[in-house]
């Protein structure tokens, strides 16, 4: 190479992406979508093979001589091997073949012996299908990728390489400039001191027989991330079962963690921990996420638990919530069909009504009382000190006292003791006249009466009805230690940037599904509320897996869990989830996905669906076949098309 070449060379990439070396061909037919390409045994040979969905570069340019090269041809086309094809020879060389394999005599006798040297040289030539994955070129001093060919000479016989090492690295880990400038500016007006960096996910893997192409370790070429694509954006983890997904969403949320705190600003990541894998360390894979950050991870569960937050809600303070959870256990038991008093108290609405409406406001008062004495009737654990309060008038007051004459004024606070007998004797005093408000409208309204009636047992006409008992099989939802609603704390920890982890292993499911749900919509609710006050909402990922239970097919696109993901990214929110079937899940949302990660699917109808996408398609075949765990065909926002990728494995020890 003399110096203007090299210095060329030294300024421009595109040379790079060209090694001499890796020569394998020609092309013989192009188009605009795919090029044929001419290839023998010893040019394979001489790479150590061609690997299906392998990565060509093809050019008409010689790297050695780059200076002089004519602008027109400056380009090098990106192209994937996508199978093999037929030359226009080949059925006279396939009979060729089988007439020299019938002549032989001796079966240990070599096939290449009964043909001439010339046939023989021949048959080793063989073509292969390549899709246009894009073109390299040079634009400004900078490398560039377009995502097709803009134009092509009919005559053009370019040569063909397999990029390695350097090259290949520099394909794979390729981001556009104009993304790069894009996500330099979020980065800043995120508050970011420095531009995260890439970071390494695994290394390029081609098929599941990895004996040549992956057997030396510096033949492995590292695939790297921009951890900006994921921030704010969809992201699916999806694969059989075993095959890697937890272990790819571990590294994400280790990698989100580094880059948070790398460039100093704050980024909540809260994980939808179904198998309990990521707040527990497991017998296979030592280390979770709780492990790895323990001053960064608040973990939540069901049932009380040393080390842990609880998830449940306190009934006394969460009243509506509370009622709504009685109210969906009791529609479940079939053998218990509430009627009379039950059936009114669970249509009652504790819903705060409008502080205006003073007479409406203290009704509601009295029946949040009623319903927290009912509670303490039924052992739900009080929170300490509690105390009821609400207002009563003169009348009310009389007449209870004369019911029972230790009974106090509940202005001043009564105990969920004394609250028990202020009820009683109420619904005593009401029974022997209906007592009044100053409006004339009945003091005891029909629900807090139907609660009345529960608290004894009995209804109006004295007659025994399950009443409190009812209320028991809600007790394991109810945590009395909790002062503020589980989503407002949550919401806190994510603002901290925290790593909130639910660990939803243990507890009812149908109660883990109500939570879960609880959740994440304080998490939408409360970004969406910022952002429209024109402030900045937090940074915060969402991981969930298991994710077709929360976000599948069937859904609404206004249920909380499919709009979190439509719309988060606005809210600065960004979702990863992890499910084994594409099908599954909510096709609007997979619509909106901009990050893929696939590993092993197990059948055609899957990888159909899955084939609607990017250029999955090409990995169709490879995706059945190949079951290796980590194994992974990974499509990112920066990067125009899917790559073949070996994850590595999760490892806590090594921090980003
Ligand atoms: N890239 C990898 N390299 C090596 N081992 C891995 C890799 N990914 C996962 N494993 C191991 O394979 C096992 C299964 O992985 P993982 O739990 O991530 O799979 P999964 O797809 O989440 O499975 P499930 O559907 O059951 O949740 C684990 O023991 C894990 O350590
Ligand atoms: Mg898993």
């Amino acid at each position: 190479m003399n110096v203007v070449n090299k210095l060329a060379a030294k300024h421009s990439a595109l040379p790079k992406l060209v090694q001499q070396d890796n020569f394998v061909g020609w092309t013989y037919q192009v188009g605009f979508d795919a090029v044929k390409v001419l290839t023998n045994d010893a040019f394979k040979r001489a790479v150590r093979g061609i690997p299906h969905n392998a990565f060509l570069v093809a050019t008409s340019f010689d790297p050695e001589k780059f200076m002089s090269v004519d602008e027109f041809e400056q380009e090098v086309l990106l192209l994937r091997v996508v199978g093999s094809c037929p030359l226009p020879h080949d059925n006279d060389l396939t009979r060729i073949k089988v007439d020299s394999a019938q002549a032989i005599k001796d079966k240990f006798e070599m096939v290449e012996k009964t043909t001439d040297t010339l046939t023989q040289g021949q048959i080793q030539y063989g073509g292969l299908e390549c899709r246009i994955l894009g073109t390299f070129y040079m634009q400004d001093g900078v490398l560039h990728l377009g995502s097709d060919q803009e134009t092509f000479s009919a005559s053009a016989r370019l040569r063909v390489f397999r990029p390695k090492g350097e090259a290949l690295r520099l394909i794979v880990n390729h981001v556009d400039p104009t993304r790069a400038a894009q996500a330099e500016e979020l980065a800043k007006a995120a508050g970011m001191a420095t531009m995260p960096e890439p970071i390494r996910i695994g290394d390029v893997r081609y098929t599941s027989t990895a004996r040549l192409h992956r057997a030396q370790e510096e033949e492995l070429v590292p695939v790297t991330i921009f951890p900006q694509d994921f921030l704010a954006r969809r992201t699916a983890v999806l694969g059989m079962s075993r095959t890697g997904k937890s272990n790819t969403v571990k590294t994400m949320v280790s990698v989100v963690k580094g880059v948070a705190d790398k460039s100093g600003v704050k980024i909540g990541q809260i994980i939808y921990d179904i198998n309990g894998e990521y707040a527990n360390a497991n017998q296979q894979d030592k280390g979770s996420i709780a492990d790895m950050f323990p001053q960064h991870t608040v973990r939540y569960r069901m049932v009380k638990t040393p080390g842990f937050e609880e998830m449940q809600n306190n009934f006394y303070r969460q009243v509506v919530e509370g009622h709504a959870i009685i109210s969906k256990i009791l529609s479940e038991d079939k053998a218990n069909k509430a009627a009379g008093d039950v059936e009114v108290f669970l249509n009652a609405s504790f819903e705060e009504p409008d502080q205006a409406d003073v007479g409406e406001h203290n009704r509601w008062q009295v029946r949040v009382a009623a319903f927290q004495a009912l509670l303490y009737k039924a052992g739900f654990e009080a929170p300490e000190n509690f105390k009821v309060r609400f207002k009563a008038n003169q009348g009310v007051l009389d007449a209870v006292k004369k019911a029972n004459a230790s009974c106090k004024d509940p202005s001043a606070g009564l105990t969920l003791d004394d609250a028990i007998d202020w009820f009683v004797a109420l619904r005593k005093a009401n029974k022997e006249s209906a007592l009044k408000s100053s409006s004339g409208k009945d003091w005891v309204d029909t629900e807090t009466d139907a609660i009345l009636n529960m608290l004894v047992n009995q209804n109006k006409n004295g007659i025994y009805i399950r009443g409190f008992k009812v209320l028991v099989p809600a007790r394991d939802y109810h945590s009395p230690r909790r002062a503020q609603e589980v989503g407002d704390e949550v919401y806190a920890h994510l603002v901290a940037g925290k790593i909130v982890i639910l660990d939803l292993s243990v507890g009812d499911p149908t109660l883990r599904e109500r939570l879960s749900k609880q959740i994440a919509a304080d998490i939408f609710n409360k970004s969406m509320g910022t952002f429209i006050t024109g402030k900045t909402p937090p940074n915060v990922m969402i991981f969930v897996e298991e994710a077709h239970n929360l976000l599948g097919r069937g859904m609404e696109i206004t249920e909380t869990w499919p709009r979190l993901a439509k719309e988060g990214s606005k809210y600065r929110i960004g979702l990863v989830f992890a499910t084994q079937e594409v099908t599954s899940m909510h096709p609007n949302i997979l619509a909106n996905t901009e990050n893929w990660f696939v590993t092993h699917i197990n059948n055609a109808n899957e990888v159909k669906e899955l084939a609607k996408f990017y250029d999955f398609a090409d990995f169709s075949d490879s995706l059945i076949q190949a079951q290796d765990v980590g194994f992974a065909r990974v499509k990112t926002l920066s990067s125009p098309f899917v790559i073949p990728v070996q994850i590595s494995k999760f490892d806590p020890s090594a921090r980003q």
